[in-house]
């Protein structure tokens, strides 16, 4: 052989052996069900089939869940399964237990604050003084509060150590002071809501600390404070109902409507009886009075 032979011969065995290669390694990285897997790797490695793109069906490819270190042949362990997984509760989710205690301890204070203004509504309209006595209406009143005031306290504090939230003590206490590009399950803004209870928590502190001094002011200055008991009410169920995360269960709305039912309710009693009642009766006597006939002698 030649040395022309030689290189044509070299050329030719050259040719067949890349183009061999070529063949061998197509069918290596052959990838039927486009997975990102090659079919050889899905039948020798992983053991996942090779013409079904996502084998066990659990919504996320044998590729992305060997790249997501999950199990491509159990449907209980990928991402996606763990997002529309069922909410474990405080105790499966131990991230989220300030959350989960905030909110109870919101929906704690709202009972309390509901129970307080109506006993003080019982108090002041004087008209079940049949069925609760007025000293143990009044007491009930104060002592409730107290334990509303705890609750309130209770229920911020367990934002500060939300992950999500992260809210600082200056945030809780300065109203308006948090911001979150956030909106409410209510549609409305996350530090406009929080504002509102911020002012609410002011509020009780004036209502209860005023009351426990109320010896040392003069009952007119007293009842002039006291009268922003109304606007608190208010604020804290418009806060409760702005910020909360159970706003639109059944249950939460069926809490709120309780509340202001009975407290309307109260208001309008309180009206009737302290307002309507003895007009009404002073008139009535003043009529009697005058129709009386005059006595003889
Ligand atoms: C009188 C005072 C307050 C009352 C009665 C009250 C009550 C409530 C209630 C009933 C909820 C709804 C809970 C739920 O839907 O599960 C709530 C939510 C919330 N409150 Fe308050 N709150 C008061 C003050 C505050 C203050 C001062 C802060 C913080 C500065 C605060 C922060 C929050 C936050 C962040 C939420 C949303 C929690 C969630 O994701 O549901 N609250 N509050």
């Amino acid at each position: 052989m030649n040395g022309k032979h030689k290189i044509i011969t070299l050329v030719l065995v050259a040719f067949f052996a890349l183009s061999f290669n070529t063949h061998f390694a197509h069918a290596l990285v052959k990838d039927s069900d486009v997975d990102g897997l090659s079919d050889d790797a899905e039948i020798r490695q992983y053991r996942t089939n090779p013409q079904i793109f996502d084998t066990d069906g659990d919504g996320r490819g044998d590729g992305d869940e060997i790249l997501d270190r999950t199990d491509p042949l159990d449907r209980e362990s990928s991402y996606i399964a763990t997002l529309i997984r069922q909410d474990p509760g405080i105790f499966g989710n131990p991230n989220q237990w300030a959350w989960y205690l905030g909110r109870a301890s919101g929906i704690l204070a709202l009972i309390l604050l509901t129970s307080v203004v109506s006993f003080g509504l019982v108090v002041s309209s004087r008209a079940f003084f049949k069925i609760v006595p007025g000293a143990t209406a009044y007491e009930v009143h104060r002592f409730v509060a107290w334990l509303a005031l705890g609750a309130v306290v209770f229920h911020f504090s367990t934002f500060f150590f939300d992950g999500f939230i992260k809210m600082t003590v200056a945030e809780a206490l300065i109203p308006f002071a948090l911001f979150r590009e956030l909106k409410t399950v209510t549609g409305f803004s996350f530090g406009t809501a929080v504002a509102f209870g911020t002012i609410a928590f002011y509020g009780l502190l004036v209502l209860v600390f005023t009351s426990q001094w109320r010896s040392k002011m003069s009952p007119k200055l007293w009842r002039v404070v006291h009268s922003i008991a109304f606007v608190t009410y208010l604020l804290f169920i418009l806060h409760g109902f702005m910020a909360g995360t159970d706003s639109e269960v059944w249950w939460m709305r069926v809490l709120y409507s309780l509340s202001l039912g009975l407290v309307t309710f109260l208001v309008f009693v309180r009206i009737i009886s302290r307002n309507v009642m003895p007009t009404w009766r002073a008139w009535r006597k003043r009529e009697n009075e005058g129709t009386e006939m005059p006595r003889e002698g």
